[in-house]
């Protein structure tokens, strides 16, 4: 039987769903026409210690440019997630913690028990010093003290900056740097999928090049040995048995930086991308609220790592904003076996799942019993995030994982957007397997050519953002004009994504993909640039340049071109060393999976590397490779396809 191309909105859904299709067109169109006092109401959402009374001020033109929303107001980010439920939910359950063995038993904190933690956590980091504007690095694993580091600093008005504990040493030490952080809270190890990190021993790594770095504060997770360095390293819970269990919350400026997070561009070193307090938080529990329809009570798991923004969006500040119960769990989806994910939907009674498509397609490889032997009758939505769905994998989640009843919410965003931007809502909109569908109130996306003509009804082209929306990213840290080049001047006045999207005649969009130099690795966001930089930091290596190519599981693999210096030798060995080099310099998920060693690259005679041609041979279509007479040496073309790694 051919599978439906459209999955209409489920009666009961559209009955029961605070937002169904009409009100949803009321809803986006007067976000539209009337942002002030639409968005002046939405702010209601939060508990300001001083209501705001202006909504946007911003411009995108080069000489006015600046971006700012409800900056009269007043509030504190960690207050509206925990204190502003105590008097009515204060024994709610805010925060499940599963850990990554099965058998071991699993963690809940309840509103008035993470206040308690996140206040201890408060106290400790201000008995060390730490101060408003502050910024503080976070290398932990998913632990429940992720959460109570992530909200203290919120409460004292210190600016979090996580660095996912899969990142290597050199690229902790350069996020250190960056922003001239003078602390980083650690933990001995960290766990996942029954293996241990040694992530104490990498902030050592780290802190011999990172010279800011005065301070290591850390958590005993695993029990596992580490060396403290006498002066710099700290126990957690030698100071905390000296601090009060109260602290107040800061009151903050609503454009009051909240915390810095880095991504990976098509250029240069990752960028600081800074999000502020009160659009961001008002962004991160609009769209949780809406996208998700959530009601107090049900379980939510985002099963993401708080290293990433789907982490600090959805396990932390969307849901615990709107009081939810948010699941947290330090593992992998498949280990020990390829039902511990559904296995945990069942022992936790999770009602909406919120993962990556790289998750699905891993677990699809094992075949429908491992979902099949579970239960999963709490689920009532299920999530994706991270790149484009394909329809296999959407149909799979939506036919075999939820038995068919539960919508497919599809949200497509970034870093730099803070929260959903075009994501169906469940009980208004029709699903397409693979379309992110429609956009969130108040986002005003386009389709625009290559020359910047706005494209109208069904198109494809590249995709803008033609007003600003309250959780958009502020600044690069350090580097407004790096900000204001990145993203504001290939379309003027818009904001550019860097995706390419197609809009169907029913105004659903379609991601399409990248359309810069950066490849989509597992739903992360890798920079070419910067797997380039590690290899030709190898001193083996004279030249190297790294493009995506489609891969089963992860959606796009790396593949590397190296130029190796003269009298040097490529071999399966020397292959090895480079894959591994790169997995040591940036981190696991940088790990080329192709690396063909080339004589030469493809240049214009200008010298500029022909990534189209070098694309095209990666993905192996090599019957298509367009005209190659402008390079400075078109021979190289034929060495490069005669020996490219299947
Ligand atoms: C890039 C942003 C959003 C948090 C996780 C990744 C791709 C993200 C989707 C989706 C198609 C998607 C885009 C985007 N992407 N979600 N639902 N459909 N593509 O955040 O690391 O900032 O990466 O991920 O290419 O630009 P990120």
């Amino acid at each position: 039987m051919a599978q439906p191309d459209l999955y209409p909105v489920p009666p009961e859904w559209a009955a029961r769903a605070k937002v169904d299709a009409a009100s949803y067109a009321q809803l986006h169109g007067r976000s539209l026409a009337d942002p002030g006092s639409f968005w002046l109401e939405q702010a209601r959402r939060l508990d300001w210690v001083k209501r705001p009374e202006i909504a946007g001020d911003w411009s995108f033109d080069e000489k006015d440019f600046h971006i700012q929303w409800f900056a009269d107001g007043k509030l504190n980010a960690a207050a509206n997630c925990i204190d502003r439920h105590l008097k009515e939910r204060s024994d709610a359950v805010a925060i499940i913690w599963e850990p990554d063995e099965p058998g071991e038993e699993a963690r809940s904190f309840t509103y008035r028990e993470l206040h308690a933690e996140v206040c201890r956590f408060a106290n400790v980091l201000k008995a060390l010093g730490v101060a408003k504007g502050d910024r503080v690095t976070i290398y932990l694993p998913m632990i429940p003290e992720a959460a109570f580091a992530v909200l203290a600093c919120a409460r004292i008005g210190a600016i979090h900056s996580v660095v996912f504990g899969g990142f290597s040493p050199e690229a902790l030490a350069g996020r250190i740097e960056d922003c001239d952080s003078k602390l980083v809270i650690t933990a001995d190890e960290g766990r996942r999928g029954g293996k241990r990190i040694a992530l104490k021993a990498n902030v050592d790594e780290a802190a011999a090049r990172a010279p800011s770095l005065e301070t290591v504060l850390v958590v005993r997770a695993t029990g596992g040995e580490v060396t403290m360095s006498e002066g710099r390293d700290i126990w957690f819970d030698a100071v905390a048995q000296g601090v009060a269990a109260d602290c107040p919350a800061e009151p903050m400026g609503a454009e009051d930086p909240l915390f810095i997070l880095y991504t990976s561009g098509s250029t240069g070193k990752p960028k600081g991308v800074l999000h502020t307090t009160g659009g961001y938080l008002l962004w991160a529990a609009m769209t949780h609220d809406l996208a998700f329809d959530y009601v107090q009570g049900d379980v939510f798991w985002c099963a993401a790592d708080i290293g990433w923004v789907t982490g600090h969006s959805y396990i932390l500040y969307g849901p615990l904003a709107n009081g939810a119960t948010t699941l947290m769990y330090e593992g992998l989806p498949n280990w020990p076996d390829a039902s511990r994910i559904w296995q945990i939907v069942d022992k936790h009674k999770v009602h909406t799942l919120f993962t990556a498509p790289t998750a699905l397609r891993a677990l699809m490889k094992d075949g429908d019993g491992p979902v099949r032997a579970t239960d999963r009758s709490s689920l009532k939505l299920l999530g994706t995030v991270g790149e484009p769905i394909n329809p296999e994998a959407w149909r799979w989640y939506h036919g075999v994982v939820g038995e068919g009843l539960c919508p497919i919410i599809d949200t497509w965003w970034q870093t730099e957007t803070g929260g959903a931007m075009i994501a169906p809502l469940p009980g208004a909109t029709d699903l397409k397997p693979g379309s992110a569908t429609k956009p969130m109130p108040g986002v005003d996306p386009q389709i625009v050519d290559a020359e910047g003509q706005v494209l109208s009804g069904a198109a494809e082209g590249n995709l803008v953002i033609a007003r600003s929306w309250p959780g958009q990213m502020r600044t690069v840290w350090g580097d407004h004009d790096r900000f204001f080049q990145t993203y504001f001047t290939t379309y003027p006045g818009k904001y550019f994504t860097g995706d390419g999207a197609r809009r169907d005649g029913d105004g659903d969009y379609w991601i399409t993909g990248r359309v810069d130099d950066v490849i989509n690795v597992s739903g992360h966001r890798m920079g070419t640039a910067e797997v380039e930089s590690a290899l030709v930091a190898h001193p083996k290596v004279a030249e190297a340049a790294v493009v995506g190519m489609p891969h089963d599981v992860k959606g796009q693999g790396i593949y590397a071109y190296v130029t190796l210096n003269a009298g040097e030798e490529g071999g399966e060995a020397l292959r090895d060393e480079l894959r591994q080099w790169v997995r040591k310099e940036i981190g696991p998920i940088a790990t080329p999976d192709a690396l063909q060693f080339a004589p030469g690259l493809p240049k214009t005679r200008s010298g500029k590397i022909m990534r189209r041609i070098l694309r095209k041979i990666a993905e192996g279509d090599v019957g298509s490779l367009g005209d190659t007479s402008t390079l400075a040496e078109p021979a190289v073309v034929g060495d490069l396809v005669a020996n490219r790694v299947a």
